[in-house]
């Protein structure tokens, strides 16, 4: 028998341990599920990438009365950022959400669709996605997406299969 442990690292920040280009990542989103339309939910989610050149891009969960055609906020921002800045290096996410009127004491972590996306971006540009996840309790940061999403699928997993001859 072999085994092997997985671990992530989540290191949780309150506002004075952030520095000031968190602070300013982590209130983008906050101000972000003020755009979330999410008449059946209820739960506005919002979402601020930061770019290598320092650009913050927002996105919120946009819902459909036939649910699955709504997307997450993660989702939102990412596909706006591939189509409007192509081949831009996102450096950090940060992520946050409201429901009744108050932001959520715990913090949102992206759904599993949502992990596989950002590993594609992750993956392709080659550089590591700081993730900021934000609750009134505190903001859990966590280095990379892939420490998100272990033991993940992407396009090397292709390359790799044993080929007999
Ligand atoms: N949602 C997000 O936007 N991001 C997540 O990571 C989790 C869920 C949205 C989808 C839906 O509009 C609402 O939150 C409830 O699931």
């Amino acid at each position: 028998m072999r085994e092997y442990e997985i671990r992530t690292r989540v290191v949780v920040l309150d506002e004075q341990e952030q520095n000031a280009t968190e602070r300013e990542l982590i209130s983008a989103a906050r101000r972000a599920t003020e755009s979330s339309y999410s008449p059946y939910s209820h739960f506005q989610v919002g979402v601020a990438l930061r770019l290598q050149d320092g650009e913050i891009i927002l996105g919120s969960n946009q819902e459909n009365a036939s649910y699955p055609v709504g997307t997450c906020a993660e989702r939102t921002a990412l596909f706006w950022c591939g189509a409007n800045r192509p081949g831009t290096v996102i450096t950090a996410i940060a992520i946050a959400a409201q429901t009744g009127g108050r932001f959520t004491t715990d913090p949102i972590p992206p759904c599993g669709m949502c992990r596989q996306a950002l590993l594609e971006v992750e993956h392709r540009q080659g550089t590591p996605i700081r993730v900021l996840l934000y609750g009134e309790n505190g903001t859990h940061c966590i280095n990379s997406v892939r420490d998100l999403i272990p033991l993940s699928f992407d396009s090397d997993n292709m390359e790799t299969c044993n080929t007999q001859t």
